[in-house]
């Protein structure tokens, strides 16, 4: 049986670098994984007020992880950190207090740039985010993607024959982090 992976992308952009970064993981992920793109950019912004009666939202998206096996990152970098929509996410999925539904799931973040140097920074703040939430983040590979914009062709397939080898061995070793935490 294949283990359930949401899949989180930091960007809404209809053309975006991490979507077709993410789109291409899923076509490389061994048969082990399952993965979906989970859509986050409805998710009204996380406000305390709203904990008593909460938007239906958030109700079914922190359902979708709870309900999930792990958790596939792919972001982009916005000034040196991680995009607003994605913190949300992490916002609304971490309340209300004591009910985290991100506890303990297993991920792996993959950080995606046309800058040379793949959005480090974006992808060190979210780790940083997970291990306050208990989410054990693969340590390795890391997955620090520069010049996307070099990478896609039109139709949205990677080109580079080294970086498609990179990205498969990378999902066989979150194939292999996933079933290591989950038993
Ligand atoms: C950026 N960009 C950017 N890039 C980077 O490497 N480091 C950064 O800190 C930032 N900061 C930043 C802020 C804002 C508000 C925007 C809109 C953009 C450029 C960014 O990497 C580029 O737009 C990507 O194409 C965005 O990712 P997607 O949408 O292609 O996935």
């Amino acid at each position: 049986m294949a283990y359930n992976i949401a899949v989180y992308v930091g960007s809404l952009r209809k053309a975006s670098f991490s979507r077709k970064m993410a789109k291409a993981l899923i076509a490389l992920a061994p048969e082990s994984l399952q993965l979906e793109i989970m859509d986050i950019s409805k998710l009204p912004m996380y406000n305390e007020d709203l904990d008593e009666s909460p938007p239906e939202e958030w109700v079914l998206f922190r359902k979708q992880l709870k309900d999930c096996d792990g958790i596939l990152f792919v972001t982009p970098e916005y000034n040196r950190t991680i995009p607003g929509v994605l913190k949300n996410a992490l916002d609304v999925g971490s309340r209300p207090y004591g009910e985290s539904s991100w506890d303990g799931k297993p991920a792996a973040v993959v950080s995606v740039s046309p800058s040379a140097i793949g959005a480090f920074g974006a992808n060190h703040h979210l780790r940083q985010a997970l291990a306050y939430l208990n989410v054990p983040a693969m340590a390795q590979p890391e997955a620090y993607v520069g010049h996307a914009n070099e990478l896609f062709d039109e139709d949205g397939s990677l080109t580079n024959a080294a970086t498609i080898e990179f990205l498969r061995d990378f999902m066989r070793a979150f194939a292999d982090w996933v079933a290591t935490i989950k038993g």
